[in-house]
């Protein structure tokens, strides 16, 4: 099947229409990713131009929702970057271990790996019993599936690797128990994580933190809204606080840079001044 040419303005029509019709707004994502994330819609459909989709989405609405799931990217691991992990024991455990209470915002937390990850590591540091980890995301699909905290031992290899490499102190297997083809993740860490709905681009400032991670997550935004969801992390972190970012995002180009210092230039790891 050939897909016909799409216009930016096309885009731009069909990403209007579903903020208007479902409140979901894409409207200053990167163009790149969502014209790829489009074709591949269109592909897997059988859609060969715009104007079929446009309409299919106004008016179906299950074939909407899961248009919008295609535009949401989930892929994620437990200790992504495990140089950042390492960093984050040496660099910014330490600054942690002197607050009384300690509250992490994973910002786009998809299937809940990444808060799983801090969650050992808070565990391990003897951190975890004075800590709350909000994990929110926009997919609600992707929610889900991260309070269950079920994954696919196909996996485990691989995170076990990553786990080890980041500087993990004990054995990986005590944080979960094995049934057939999948793990569950322990209660021991799901007690204190806190899931919920929150949509990065629509939503207001969340909870008052002393870090947050959202990584892997503006790299999908235009500089406008990367602007604008940098201002809703400033005014959600506490003076001294800790931002954490993807190994391809940074602030160095962002209005805000100036308000923060580099802790691990590296591994995109800032503190808010006083
Ligand atoms: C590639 S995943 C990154 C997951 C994890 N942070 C990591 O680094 O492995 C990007 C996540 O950002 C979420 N996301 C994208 N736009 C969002 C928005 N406007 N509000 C909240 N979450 C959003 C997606 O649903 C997806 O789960």
């Amino acid at each position: 099947m050939r897909i016909k040419d799409i216009t930016e303005l096309e885009i731009a029509l069909l990403l209007e229409s579903v903020f208007i019709r479902y409140g979901y707004d894409f409207r200053q994502y990167s163009g790149a990713h969502i014209r790829r994330r489009i074709m591949n819609r269109m592909l897997m459909s059988g859609i060969a131009d715009i104007t079929q989709l446009h309409n299919r989405v106004l008016g179906d609405e299950a074939f909407a929702y899961s248009f919008l799931q295609d535009l949401s990217i989930t892929v994620t691991e437990m200790f992504r970057d495990e140089g950042f992990y390492r960093s984050l024991r040496d660099n910014v455990i330490p600054v942690l271990k002197t607050y009384p209470f300690i509250k992490i915002w994973h910002a786009g937390c998809s299937t809940g790996e990444e808060a799983y990850s801090m969650a050992v590591v808070m565990q391990e540091e003897g951190l975890y019993d004075r800590t709350t980890i909000y994990a929110t995301d926009f997919n609600q699909h992707a929610l889900n599936r991260a309070k269950d905290g079920i994954y696919s031992n196909k996996m485990i290899k691989e995170y076990t690797t990553n786990y080890q490499l980041s500087g993990g102190k004990e054995s990986f297997s005590n944080y979960y128990t094995s049934s057939y083809d999948h793990v569950i993740m322990n209660q021991s860490l799901k007690k204190n994580i806190v899931w919920a709905n929150h949509n990065l681009v629509t939503d207001g400032v969340f909870a008052e933190v002393n870090m947050i991670l959202c990584r892997n997550v503006l790299i999908y935004f235009d500089k406008v809204l990367q602007n604008k969801v940098q201002d809703l992390f400033y005014h959600s972190l506490m003076n001294g606080g800790i931002l954490c970012l993807g190994s391809k995002e940074g602030l160095r180009f962002a209005d805000i840079y100036e308000e923060y210092t580099e802790m691990d230039k590296k591994h995109r790891i800032y503190k808010k001044k006083y």
